[in-house]
């Protein structure tokens, strides 16, 4: 079969050496023109050249198989070039069914339909793999006869249902939400030509009554502490060994959230309200992650070996490009206003590298973590002096990759001058 698939683009040479063969072996002649036909039209769909299939598919021999469980927009969208509504349909015909009259929306709340891979997939779709070919599994639970469920879709982060099950996969997506051009509209302060945007604030924006741009409460509506302390007496998020001394566990209230719907963005960005970028418009809204060139301070090896599956963790923790170990619930940081560490206006949200938070941002205003000298108590002060004792000494305070590397300069300029006398 292998070879088979390497000489697709000779299929009349295929052709010609199966003819030699006896009749014997005419059932494999039959399955492998079938076969070869198949790929034929599948290659014929495709809107890039052969060439581009053949030099994967060599490729492709050598690494491991390509895995059709693992849907991919980069495959798709970067190198298929195709449009995200080729497959995404809005609103899907659903809509009204998965919220409730009161909140429900025009939302794109269920998978592509099959229409929308068939034409380059029908090899896939009719493999023959038990219990069912790999490619249902991006969209259905299972399938057999009696349960061609699916998973509920994830623009339904919103809506709970015990009975639908959620697909565990990290985004490939980072969503652009310019937070400078927002903080005046949400806050109600935004008044272009009348009082259309404002009309459409819904009532839970209403509800919150931020005062200013800087007000906390105007966060709030979109971002939340994950898993807050308060949900047990349980201070780590997993059970630490019991001699785990001053090493890193994960504690709870760690991480903030963000959105996981479009329920927040609905109230504006409608079919009726007119406001740019329309719901249909999915690439204005999700631009795809570019492959890593950002160093993260996250180790998978960590949170293996802590036992964390928990999605929502591992997504936020694998883009933590400042300080892998920093609670927003821990010490005084719950008092402290978003915005000392967050810079609004600086921030592009489809840019990680601009929602760093400058170590500065550690010693705040009374210096709590950057202090002149060591015997102040500054754990910057501490770690770095005790990396010019020992080379070797990793910092693992604020870092857990971080900390083995050669401390950057911003560290020794947060460092305030001592003051002559
Ligand atoms: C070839 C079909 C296809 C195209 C084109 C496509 N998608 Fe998807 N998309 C899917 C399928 C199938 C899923 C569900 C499987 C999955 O989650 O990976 C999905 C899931 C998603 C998700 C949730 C999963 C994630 O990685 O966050 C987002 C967001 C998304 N698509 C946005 C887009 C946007 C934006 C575009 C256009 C730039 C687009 N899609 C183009 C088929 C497609
Ligand atoms: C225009 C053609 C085209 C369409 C439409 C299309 N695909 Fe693909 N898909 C490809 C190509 C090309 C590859 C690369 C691997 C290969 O040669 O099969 C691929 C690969 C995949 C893979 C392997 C992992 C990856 O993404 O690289 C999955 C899974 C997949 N497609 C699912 C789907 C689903 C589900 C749909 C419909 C929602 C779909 N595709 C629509 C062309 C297409
Ligand atoms: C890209 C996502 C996607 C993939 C991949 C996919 N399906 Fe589906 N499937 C759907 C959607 C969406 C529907 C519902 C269509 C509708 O209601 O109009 C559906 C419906 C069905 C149904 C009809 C039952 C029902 O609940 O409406 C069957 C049977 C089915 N799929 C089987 C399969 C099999 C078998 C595979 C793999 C060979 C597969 N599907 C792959 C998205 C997918
Ligand atoms: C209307 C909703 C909304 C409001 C209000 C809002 N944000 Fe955001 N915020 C988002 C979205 C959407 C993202 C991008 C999420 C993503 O990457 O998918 C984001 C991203 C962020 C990030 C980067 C997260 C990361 O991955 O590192 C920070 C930090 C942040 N917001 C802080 C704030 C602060 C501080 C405020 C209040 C001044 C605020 N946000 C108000 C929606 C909002
Ligand atoms: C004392 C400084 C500080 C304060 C105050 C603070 N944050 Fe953060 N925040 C951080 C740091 C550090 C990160 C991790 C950034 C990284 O490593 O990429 C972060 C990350 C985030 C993220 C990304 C998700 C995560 O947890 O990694 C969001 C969203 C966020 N903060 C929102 C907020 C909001 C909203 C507030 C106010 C209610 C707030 N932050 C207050 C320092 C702070
Ligand atoms: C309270 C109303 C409101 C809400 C809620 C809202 N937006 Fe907007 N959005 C606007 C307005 C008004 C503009 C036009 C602002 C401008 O051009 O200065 C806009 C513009 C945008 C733009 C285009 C910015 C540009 O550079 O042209 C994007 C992208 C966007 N919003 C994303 C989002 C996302 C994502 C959400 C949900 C997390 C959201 N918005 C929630 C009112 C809102
Ligand atoms: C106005 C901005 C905006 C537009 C337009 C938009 N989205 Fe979203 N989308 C968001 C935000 C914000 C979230 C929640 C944050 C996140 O998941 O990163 C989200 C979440 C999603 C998710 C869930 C992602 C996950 O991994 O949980 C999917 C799937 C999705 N959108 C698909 C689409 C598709 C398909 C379209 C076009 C029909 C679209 N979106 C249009 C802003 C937008
Ligand atoms: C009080 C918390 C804190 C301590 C202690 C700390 N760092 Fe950092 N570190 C940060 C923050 C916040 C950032 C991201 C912003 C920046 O670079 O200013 C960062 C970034 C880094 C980076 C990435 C720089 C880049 O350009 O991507 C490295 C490497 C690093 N730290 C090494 C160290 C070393 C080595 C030490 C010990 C001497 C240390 N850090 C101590 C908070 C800390």
């Amino acid at each position: 079969m292998s070879r088979s698939r390497e000489t697709t683009n000779e299929v009349p040479d295929n052709v010609k050496a199966a003819r030699t063969l006896r009749a014997a072996a005419l059932v494999v002649m039959a399955v492998v023109l079938l076969f070869s036909l198949t790929l034929v039209t599948v290659t014929a769909q495709l809107p890039k050249a052969p060439t581009r299939r053949s030099s994967m598919r060599n490729a492709a021999s050598h690494k491991p198989r390509i895995d059709y469980a693992r849907f991919s927009h980069d495959t798709h969208v970067t190198r298929q070039k195709l449009a995200c509504d080729s497959c995404h349909k809005f609103p899907t015909k659903n809509w009204k069914d998965v919220r409730k009259a009161d909140i429900a929306f025009a939302d794109v709340a269920e998978f592509p339909e099959h229409s929308s891979c068939l034409n380059c997939h029908r090899q896939q779709f009719f493999a023959r793999e038990r219990p069912a070919p790999a490619i249902c599994s991006n969209c259905h639970v299972g399938v057999s006869p009696r349960d061609t469920t699916r998973f509920i879709f994830p623009t339904l982060g919103d809506v709970s249902d015990p009975t639908r099950k959620r697909r565990d996969s990290v985004s490939e997506f980072v969503v652009n939400f310019p937070h400078d051009k927002h903080m005046d509209v949400i806050a109600g302060n935004f008044q272009p030509g009348g009082d259309r945007s404002v009309r459409f604030v819904q009532a839970a924006f209403q509800k919150e009554k931020p005062k200013e741009e800087s007000d906390p409460k105007l966060c709030v509506i979109c971002h939340k502490t994950y898993g807050p302390q308060g949900d047990s007496a349980e201070e780590y998020v997993t059970t630490p060994p019991k001699n785990l001394g001053d090493a890193f566990w994960l504690k709870k209230g760690m991480f903030k959230t963000i959105p996981v719907s479009h329920a927040p963005c609905s109230s504006c960005h409608n079919t009726d309200a007119g406001i740019e970028p329309a719901p249909s418009k999915c690439d204005a809204c999700h631009k795809l992650l570019p492959a890593g060139n950002l160093s993260v301070d996250f180790d998978p090896k960590v949170a293996t070996a802590l036992g964390i599956t928990d999605r929502i963790i591992l997504e936020r923790w694998q883009r933590r490009a400042s300080a892998g170990t920093f609670p927003h619930e821990g010490g005084a940081h719950p008092g402290l206003s978003c915005t000392t560490c967050h810079n609004i206006p600086t921030m592009n949200t489809s840019d990680l590298k601009t929602l760093k938070v400058a170590v500065k941002s550690c010693g705040g205003a009374e210096g709590c973590h950057i202090s002149v000298t060591s015997d102040e108590g500054g754990a910057l002060n501490f770690e770095i002096d005790q990396r010019k004792a020992k080379t070797e000494f990793q910092c693992t305070k604020c870092h857990l990759v971080f900390g083995g590397q050669p401390v950057p300069a911003s560290h020794l300029e947060a460092i305030p001058k001592p003051v002559k006398k």
